[in-house]
């Protein structure tokens, strides 16, 4: 079958820096999927998102971004692009897993969420097997998979937390920020307190200032709701950031000397050094909780 689809399959191989395989001889690769969230609006969430996906696609891994705020198409427009299609497409079966997918700078590929999170409440069951098995193509193309989701617990966001391998969780020092991203951890507590929840201060002062805030939040985290919290790192308060949005270019590429562009390299080395690359249950681990979480 040599369709539209097909061409597109190469394509997205091939850019994606894969090559085509056999059948038998396809590497049992399993994607990380990290969903990047917060208690208050506003905190970084998506800047966090677009630089940490560039930063990963300097170390060498291939990296998709899935934008799960349906809300706002935050993503397509911190990269100054208009996707063709969104989840909306893959859903209903109107185009293939790789047409959805929008290419961004370096590498990187997009998938806006629209309103095709919510729809995926409402799907039949052959639509959801179609749906995941297009999904879990992504395994076989992507190391990781970064989610970014709306601010607050919406029971999508909760699903796409629970779901995840690992969650990074934005919050700055603003009081109000800290205790809603206390919150959060409450309420994902009750229903996994092993989550990978990995604290990240962002629009910090100085490193001191979010070293204190991130050890507040694992202190009060593993006395009151017994879990324990993971120290991702900081990202400093840097006028770049809002200067390169304004220009809707991220700011690892507006100036990837900035201060901002430099923590945010960091927290790359961090997430992709410690943890080990195999404890990723890849799109199908993903997908079937995810699912569950949605009712289906
Ligand atoms: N490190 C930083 N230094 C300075 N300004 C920043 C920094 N990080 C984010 N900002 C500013 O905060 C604004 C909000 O960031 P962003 O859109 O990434 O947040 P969000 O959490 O995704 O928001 P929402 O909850 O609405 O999706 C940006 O437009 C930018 O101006
Ligand atoms: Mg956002």
């Amino acid at each position: 079958m040599h369709d539209q689809a097909e061409t597109l399959r190469k394509l997205v191989l091939n850019s994606a820096g894969g090559q085509l395989l056999d059948k038998q001889e396809e590497p049992q690769k399993k994607a990380r999927v990290i969903t990047i969230t917060s208690g208050k609006g506003g905190v970084g969430k998506t800047n966090v998102t677009v630089n940490l996906a560039l930063a990963l696609s300097r170390k060498g891994l291939k990296v998709v971004i899935l934008d799960a705020d349906f809300g706002l198409a935050n993503i397509d427009v911190l990269f100054g692009i208009v996707p063709k299609y969104t989840l909306l497409d893959l859903i209903y079966d109107r185009k293939s897993v790789y047409e959805v997918l929008t290419d961004g700078p370096e590498n990187i590929k997009f998938l806006s969420g629209g309103s095709g999170v919510e729809e995926l409440i409402r799907l039949d069951r052959t639509q959801l097997r179609k749906f995941v098995a297009n999904i879990n193509i992504l395994d076989k193309l992507f190391d990781v998979i970064l989610i970014d989701t709306g601010a607050g617990l919406s029971r999508n966001v909760l699903s796409f937390i629970l779901a995840a391998d690992d969650v990074i969780l934005v919050t700055t020092p603003e009081p109000t920020a800290i205790t809603d991203a206390y919150a959060l951890v409450k309420v994902v507590s009750r229903r996994d307190h092993k989550k990978h929840i990995n604290i990240l201060v962002n629009k910090a002062e100085n490193m001191t200032e979010a070293e204190n805030i991130a050890n507040k939040l694992c202190v009060v985290s593993e006395k009151f709701l017994s879990l324990k919290l993971l120290k991702l790192g900081y990202i400093l308060y840097d006028e770049n950031v809002t200067k390169s949005v304004k220009l809707q270019k991220p700011f690892a590429l507006y100036d990837p000397r900035c201060q901002a562009a430099k923590c945010i390299s960091d927290i790359a080395d961090k997430l992709f050094s410690e943890q080990a690359a195999d404890s990723s249950q890849g799109t199908k681990g993903f997908i079937s909780k995810l699912l569950s979480f949605f009712g289906a």
